[in-house]
């Protein structure tokens, strides 16, 4: 796994940041991502074509409702996104809203069993704390079957040493760890922006 981010790219982020480019809506929803991680979403799902999405942190719902508008030119059948806080998201006909722990057992077979052996893609934009999103990889990485994609969110928290991640770690630490004990996850070619949260997260299973 390559590892170095030049130093242009992470001023590029910085400056988006500042900017607050990360703070979009969609259809009126709040949504919590880069516009270019939006398009290399969508590019990487039209690759895969899975039949479930499964997105482990759905905050307000404007991703699920993104993702869920792109539902023809996918061939996408459902949106299963689970948060631990229950607040109000939109109502749309493909997303399934859960309510719970993504680490707590009966999530997992909640998601397992609704995903039902469908071809899947995996998002995690949870909780980034790497100690969470290995906790996240083990439970679900299996939900992702050959072609699919796991995209791991906002290890941007490592790239750029969030203050918050600097003990702990991030997303990226929490890679690092799976993915020797995974090696038929592999970088996507030709997706991740220049600019984005989420370096080294577009994943694809070989
Ligand atoms: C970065 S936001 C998700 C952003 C959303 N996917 C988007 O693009 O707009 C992270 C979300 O993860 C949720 N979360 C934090 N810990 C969690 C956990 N253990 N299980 C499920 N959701 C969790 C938070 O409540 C929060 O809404």
């Amino acid at each position: 796994m390559k590892q170095k981010v030049s130093w242009g790219r992470k001023l590029e982020l910085k400056f988006a940041l500042k900017r607050k480019e990360d703070f979009q809506e969609f259809a009126g929803i709040s949504l919590r991502k880069l516009p270019g991680d939006c398009l290399a979403i969508m590019k990487l799902l039209h690759r895969c074509r899975p039949r479930v999405v499964v997105e482990l942190g759905s905050a307000l719902g404007g991703s699920s409702l993104m993702i869920a508008s792109w539902a023809e030119h996918l061939g996408l059948e459902e949106i299963v996104s689970v948060d631990i806080q229950d607040v109000p998201r939109p109502s749309h006909p493909l997303i399934k809203f859960i309510v719970g722990d993504s680490s707590s057992p009966d999530i997992v077979q909640k998601v397992h069993d609704l995903v039902a052996g469908r071809p899947c893609s995996l998002i995690l934009d949870s909780n980034h704390l790497a100690t969470h999103v290995l906790q996240e990889l083990e439970l679900y990485h299996d939900l992702v079957g050959k072609g699919q994609a796991l995209i791991v969110e906002d290890t941007l928290v490592d790239v750029l040493n969030f203050k918050k991640f600097r003990g702990a770690g991030g997303p990226l630490r929490a890679l690092k760890e799976f993915l020797p004990r995974h090696p038929d996850f592999v970088g996507a070619e030709g997706i991740e922006p220049y600019v984005t949260t989420n370096f080294f997260g577009y994943l694809i299973r070989k």
